[in-house]
């Protein structure tokens, strides 16, 4: 591992934690010793310190932090969107360098393209990346009948509902196969009800393609729910100060999460990291 800790293990008076996930070890993504800085005109912003984490094949990982920290950009960063000003990512040991076909990122901001029927939106990752048109379609359906879309396949986006046009979103991103889909806040905009139907979506696709997920939220028990380990952010400079395993059992369709004793400990603790009573685990 890198300099990151999974500190919570190292620190809650809590008891000895042990991955839960079926992942191994394996390292699909290395992330080491990111730096970003954005400089305007009135200020200099420190968005990444020396953000170094290695992401499992097959894990889902979320990333957790106030506002301003620095999720969107390592995200971006990732997928090759901005490059670091310092330090470097690997994706299966090739070095990352510019826009990762390999990836996908869904944002919270759905931006489908209202003149393209939903088939077509779905398509568009893989149009880009030349696949031919028949297979694209053929993918493209795929992909919606498994996100339960597939009878509005010919309809224009803006006919459906937010969370409908979000899983178009997380279909869009599918139908690429990615090596590591990228989540920002995917269910950021949608009501209570929706956003937990979303998720249990979510944590089924996940289980059943076994897609690398980063995902970042600012909504804990989303994070506990849904996540294997959990990166938790510091802001000014922007830091990944700590990784907890998420030591709860799957599928965890089958109870009430947040009733579980180990969830409620993980969320006292973050919540209490999110407001910076803690420092840096060193
Ligand atoms: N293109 C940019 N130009 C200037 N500042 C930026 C830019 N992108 C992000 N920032 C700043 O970098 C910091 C981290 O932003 P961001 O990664 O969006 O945080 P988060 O996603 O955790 O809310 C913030 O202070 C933000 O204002
Ligand atoms: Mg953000």
């Amino acid at each position: 591992m890198s300099d990151v800790t999974t500190g919570f293990v190292a620190t809650a008076a809590a008891a000895p934690s042990k991955p839960s996930s079926v992942v191994g070890n394996d390292v699909i993504l290395k992330i080491e010793k990111v730096c970003k800085t954005f400089a305007t005109v009135e200020r200099v912003v420190h968005a990444l310190d020396r953000v170094s984490l290695e992401v499992r094949r097959g894990e889902f990982i979320s990333l957790v932090g106030i506002s301003g920290c620095g999720k969107t950009t390592l995200l971006r960063i990732v997928d090759g969107l901005e490059s670091p000003d310092s330090g470097g990512l690997w994706l299966d040991g090739v070095k990352l360098e510019g826009v990762s076909r390999e990836m996908s990122y869904v944002f919270q901001d759905i931006n489908l393209l209202p003149w393209r029927s939903v088939v077509e939106n779905v398509a568009l990752g893989l149009e880009v990346r030349g696949v031919p048109k028949a297979e694209r379609r053929e993918r493209a359906m795929e992909v919606l009948d498994m996100v339960g879309l597939a009878a509005v396949a010919k309809s224009p986006p803006y006919t459906l509902s937010g969370g409908m046009q979000q899983r178009v979103g997380v279909a869009r991103a599918l139908a690429v196969r990615p090596k590591v889909l990228l989540m920002d806040e995917p269910f950021g905009q949608l009501d209570n009800f929706t956003r937990e139907a979303l998720q249990v979506e979510i944590a089924n696709l996940w289980a059943k393609l076994g897609t690398t997920i980063m995902f970042v939220t600012h909504d804990v028990d989303e994070a506990i729910f849904l996540s294997d380990r959990i990166g938790l952010f510091q802001p000014g400079p922007g830091r990944l100060t700590e990784v907890l395993d998420v030591d709860l059992p799957r599928p965890r369709t089958d109870y009430d999460v947040r009733a579980h004793p180990r969830a409620i400990e993980l969320r006292a603790y973050i919540t209490e990291h999110l407001r910076g009573a803690r420092g840096p685990v060193q």
